[in-house]
């Protein structure tokens, strides 16, 4: 199976979701899903980027290349994009992102919005702040096998949230409340990409759930694709580097895509 990236023009165009569904589109999160519908996908399942070149800390900035943490890919940043901006303008951005998932997503719809606390300048900044107002009907908490700290003023942070933002008629399917709201998954560690969701995470999530349009509006290497299509669904993918772009379409076409 085929299929297309697409680079759309963000002119006022309005755009239809049969013309872009199992598409990768190549542009900006926000750009893009202004042009779609009101209440025309099913799920929303996506993993922003966590402004985590913008560090107090002394690991994670741009180009260090040396220390204990030298060979941690998410130390580069992103192939095209700067993850480095002033926390408030982070938050609110996110906040517009989040804004505009939730117009997008039906009456039985929902968003997973997968984001991490982190602390800095020896403080808790608390996504919670993204979400605040947003229609939040619970947090999972997933744990990952292990995480990266450069600080000795706390405890080694292992988990990340993922927001679990419903409209009113949205329901899991049968047998599914069973995985409780402490996910144990390892994270990804054979994908070149610098920060992918573990496939197990977004299998997890979709076999939840029964929508069948699923949107990642910060696709990466495809990975919310890649899930959908193993439980028939079908996927719209947007991403701002063609790079990855690239690698979602060559994995999800499968051909060697972790180069
Ligand atoms: C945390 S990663 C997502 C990884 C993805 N979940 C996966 O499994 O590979 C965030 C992605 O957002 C992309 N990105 C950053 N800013 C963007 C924007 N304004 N519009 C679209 N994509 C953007 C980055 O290039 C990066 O691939």
């Amino acid at each position: 199976m085929k299929y297309e990236i697409k680079q759309l023009s963000v002119e006022n165009q309005k755009l239809q979701i049969p013309e872009i569904t199992d598409t990768i589109i190549l542009g900006d999160s926000l750009e893009i899903m202004r042009q779609l519908p009101d209440k025309s996908i099913d799920i929303i399942i996506t993993s922003p980027p966590y402004n985590l070149l913008n560090s107090t800390g002394n690991g994670l900035k741009k180009n260090t290349h040396s220390g204990k943490w030298k060979n941690a890919a998410i130390k580069d940043g992103y192939q095209d994009y700067n993850d480095n901006m002033p926390y408030d303008q982070y938050v609110a951005w996110q906040r517009l992102c989040v804004a505009e998932m939730c117009r997008l997503i039906k009456d039985d719809g929902a968003v997973f919005y997968n984001n991490k606390n982190r602390v800095q300048a020896g403080l808790l900044q608390d996504r919670g702040e993204i979400v605040k107002g947003f229609p939040l009907r619970q947090i999972i908490t997933w744990k990952r096998s292990g995480a990266i700290n450069f600080n000795a003023g706390y405890f080694l942070p292992t988990t990340e949230q993922i927001y679990m933002l419903c409209n009113k008629n949205f329901k899991l399917v049968k047998g599914a409340n069973k995985y409780t709201d402490v996910w144990e998954i390892t994270q990804e560690m054979k994908n070149p990409h610098p920060a992918p969701f573990p496939e197990a995470l977004i299998d997890r999530i979709i076999s939840s759930v029964s929508g069948q349009i699923i949107l990642d509006p910060f696709g990466g290497s495809g990975t919310t694709a890649v899930s959908a299509k193993k439980f028939d669904r079908n996927f719209i993918l947007i991403e701002k580097s063609e790079v990855y772009c690239k690698m979602a379409q060559k994995r999800l076409e499968g051909e060697e895509w972790r180069k």
